[in-house]
């Protein structure tokens, strides 16, 4: 049958969800899929069932996409989608709920306080230390984030922020090695790829580095120790589990340097698949092609 690959979308991953949608079309019909674009930002989802469309791919990121309300008008419709359903999908756009979650399952995050305004931020950067992460509690791609070093920054951290989400989230920095790990499959069968090390220039991996610049290595095999490779596989797979996700994701975790301790950060529901993003690279370190893995997280969708 039909199957649309949502792409775009109204959230300020747009553009990644772009090239990440284009991506995924090409690979879809490379192996001779039916697969047509469908950017939700220029028409209702509802011409989804008038066009014939009988799947959806979602590649859309972030907010009205990635965080249960697309995947809650795919109910409604009756239309299999990929990945996370309504209800994980949401929570893990939630930075803050996720954490809550995972701190209540014993899984390792970063101590955090919720902000609301630029004297909350202040006060809970003397609760932290530094450095500090200020970012929006509900987006991707590190947007709006200010790693925070001095208590002058603050303010402009805050107001920054909260560009983005009235929802702002202070979290401890944890200083180490940055690692992503993806997941492939559902419950009890909810496996984890090869982990990936992340060097970024300056230890930045900002916006414009996980896009735009070559000069961001990224390691897989990750080139740790074999017991910490496995070990952050499977709080990874806890995490995933423990929060109802489905299909696949990818979750992103700070080794602290001190004494090699995981941390979690967030889970995408929705991961980017454009062409420097990091579930493609670990499923070619399993000598998983993009298409097969295209096909994979396709075979997957699920009501
Ligand atoms: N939020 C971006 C797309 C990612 O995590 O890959
Ligand atoms: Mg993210």
């Amino acid at each position: 049958g039909k199957v649309a690959v949502l792409m775009g979308g109204r959230s300020s991953e747009r553009e990644v969800s772009l090239m990440s949608g284009q991506g995924v079309l090409d690979a879809l019909r490379s192996q001779g899929v039916d697969a047509h674009a469908f950017d939700p930002a220029q028409q209702s989802l509802d011409a989804l069932k008038k066009q014939g469309f009988d799947r959806c791919f979602i590649a859309l990121h972030g907010r009205f996409g990635e965080d249960g309300t697309v995947q809650g008008a795919l109910e409604l419709l009756g239309i299999p989608y990929t990945g996370s359903g309504v209800m994980a999908s949401s929570i893990a756009m939630d930075k803050v709920m996720t954490k809550r979650i995972w701190r209540f399952e014993g899984l390792p995050t970063p101590d955090w306080r919720m902000v609301g305004s630029a004297q909350e931020t202040s006060q809970a950067f003397a609760a932290l230390g530094a450095p500090m992460i200020v970012k929006p509690a509900r987006d991707g791609s590190s947007m709006g984030l200010t790693k925070v070093t001095d208590a002058g920054q603050c303010a402009q951290a805050y107001a920054l922020a909260a560009q983005y989400d009235e929802e702002v989230l202070c979290e401890q920095f944890i200083a180490g090695d940055e690692t992503t790990c993806a997941v492939l499959g559902s419950g009890s069968g909810a496996a984890a790829l090869p982990v990936i090390r992340i060097e970024a220039p300056g230890g930045n991996y900002d916006y414009q580095n996980k896009y735009f610049t070559d000069t961001t290595q990224y390691h897989c095999p990750s080139g740790l120790p074999a017991d910490e490779e496995v070990c952050i596989q499977q709080i990874v797979e806890k995490a995933f589990r423990t929060l109802g996700c489905r299909g696949w994701g990818r979750a992103d975790v700070m080794i602290r340097k001190s004494d090699r301790q995981p941390f979690l950060l967030e889970i995408n529901t929705s991961p980017g698949m454009t062409s420097h993003s990091l579930v493609p690279m670990a499923a070619r370190a399993q000598a998983m092609s993009y298409e097969q893995l295209c096909l994979t997280i396709l075979a997957a969708a699920a009501l």
